[in-house]
């Protein structure tokens, strides 16, 4: 039987840490409402106890975003912290609260300067003060992938007994290798389906060598029930594990993975241009399945092959994902016509006649600018357009 794995969208508290990446509450409001279209099961919207605006924007998501995700926002494992979580996620139809507190030694000692027990037992009384305001709370095991095997298993246990719902075991330095980190995911699978079977089981990685998607579909394949992701990669230091990566990974190779998630996959590359518009992070273009060149072919073995038939080399199809078919590239004297079939294929209708020529006339204005006017150049103009309109 397929497993049905949940996603948690951190692009709003992670994928926001990136320097550079600050948003405005409209604008982290317009990507909670694309992460609802996209159907993540969970939206963290921030860390509502570092800022009077993010608590403000975390606030704000949680009312606006309504049925559909869950709402989670991020607190250390201290009171104060947790009531701003608290206070900002409750206007949500379902929140969360989401703990962290580090579970290595190099945190506990150095961190934290703490014993391992004392440690210990403030992630519990955390999760037990968090559970006396919610039913739903995550714990995570911060740096579990360098722990103490035994100690992060007595961690997960007592905050399992103290009231956590969900365990999330965090490759928090992208220190993890994908056989060894599905093999401790497969280890607290175990162990923690013998304790309580209701509590999922979550993984957060990150990208330092390159492995973020890696490990997390080998967590996975090893009995994971969640996926924590960002929007392109975005997060700490070199990102986080790509939504759209571990989704199409699973997508691709349902029986590998006996596993699906419920995420809307044409909403992919919607979602991917407007976090790259609005945040001014560039999508690379060899990127998986959103970046430019990933469904163009260009060697003429390749051409001729997919003119034979496109399994031939495609293994995803572009609409899958969202991308219309090929790429057409417009320029300047590109037609009307040629211009409502590309908006009208990414998804854009205009209200009326005047729209339209509104909509084009910026267009021709920016083809005059740029030789080549690409999909995510198009895409960029709808965004802008609309919010110009609300
Ligand atoms: O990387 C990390 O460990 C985190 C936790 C808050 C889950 O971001
Ligand atoms: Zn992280």
């Amino acid at each position: 039987m397929s497993r049905r794995i949940l996603v948690l969208d951190t692009t709003l508290r992670d994928g926001e840490q990136v320097p550079g990446a600050k948003l405005n509450l409209y604008e982290k409001l317009e990507i909670a409402q694309q992460l609802k279209a996209l159907n993540v099961d969970i939206i963290e919207a921030g860390f509502p106890s570092s800022s009077a605006g993010d608590f403000n924007a975390v606030s704000e998501i949680a009312k606006a975003v309504g049925d559909g995700p869950m709402i989670t926002a991020l607190s250390r494992a201290v009171r104060s912290d947790i009531d701003s979580v608290y206070q900002s996620v409750r206007w949500a139809e379902r929140p969360l609260i989401h703990i962290v507190l580090g579970a290595s030694d190099v945190h506990v000692e150095k961190k934290f300067g703490k014993s391992k027990d004392d440690i210990l037992s403030m992630g519990v009384e955390a999760v037990k003060y968090a559970k006396s305001l919610l039913p739903d709370v995550q714990y995570s095991t911060e740096d579990a992938s360098r722990a103490d095997f035994e100690y992060l298993w007595k961690t997960v246990e007592a905050v399992v007994k103290a009231g956590a719902t969900m365990i999330n075991i965090p490759d928090t330095v992208g220190y993890a290798v994908p056989e060894e980190f599905g093999e401790l995911v497969k280890r607290i699978n175990y162990r923690l389906k013998n304790l309580n079977d209701r509590v999922i089981l979550s993984v957060h990685c990150h990208n330092d060598t390159g492995l973020a998607t890696a490990n997390t579909l080998a967590a996975v394949k090893n009995g994971a029930d969640k996926i924590e992701c960002t929007i392109n990669g975005l997060g700490e230091r070199a990102g986080n594990c790509a939504l759209e990566e571990a989704v199409m990974g699973i997508r691709l190779r349902p029986d590998y993975y006996g596993a699906h998630t419920g995420i809307i996959t044409k909403e992919i590359y919607k979602t991917s241009r407007m976090v790259s518009n609005i945040t001014g992070l560039d999508v690379q273009v060899n990127k998986a399945l959103t970046g430019d060149n990933a469904f163009a072919h260009s060697s003429g073995i390749h051409q001729d092959g997919l003119l034979k038939s496109k399994d031939v080399y495609e293994i995803i199809s572009p609409e899958d994902v969202g991308v219309e078919g090929m790429e057409l590239v417009l320029t300047a004297r590109s037609g009307r016509h040629a211009f409502k079939d590309t908006v009208s294929r990414m998804g854009y209708e205009a209200q009326n006649e005047k729209d339209f020529e509104e909509l084009f006339s910026k267009f021709l204005q920016l083809a005059d600018t740029k030789k080549e006017v690409y999909n995510h150049d198009v895409y960029y103009l709808i965004d802008k357009h609309n919010r110009d309109k609300s």
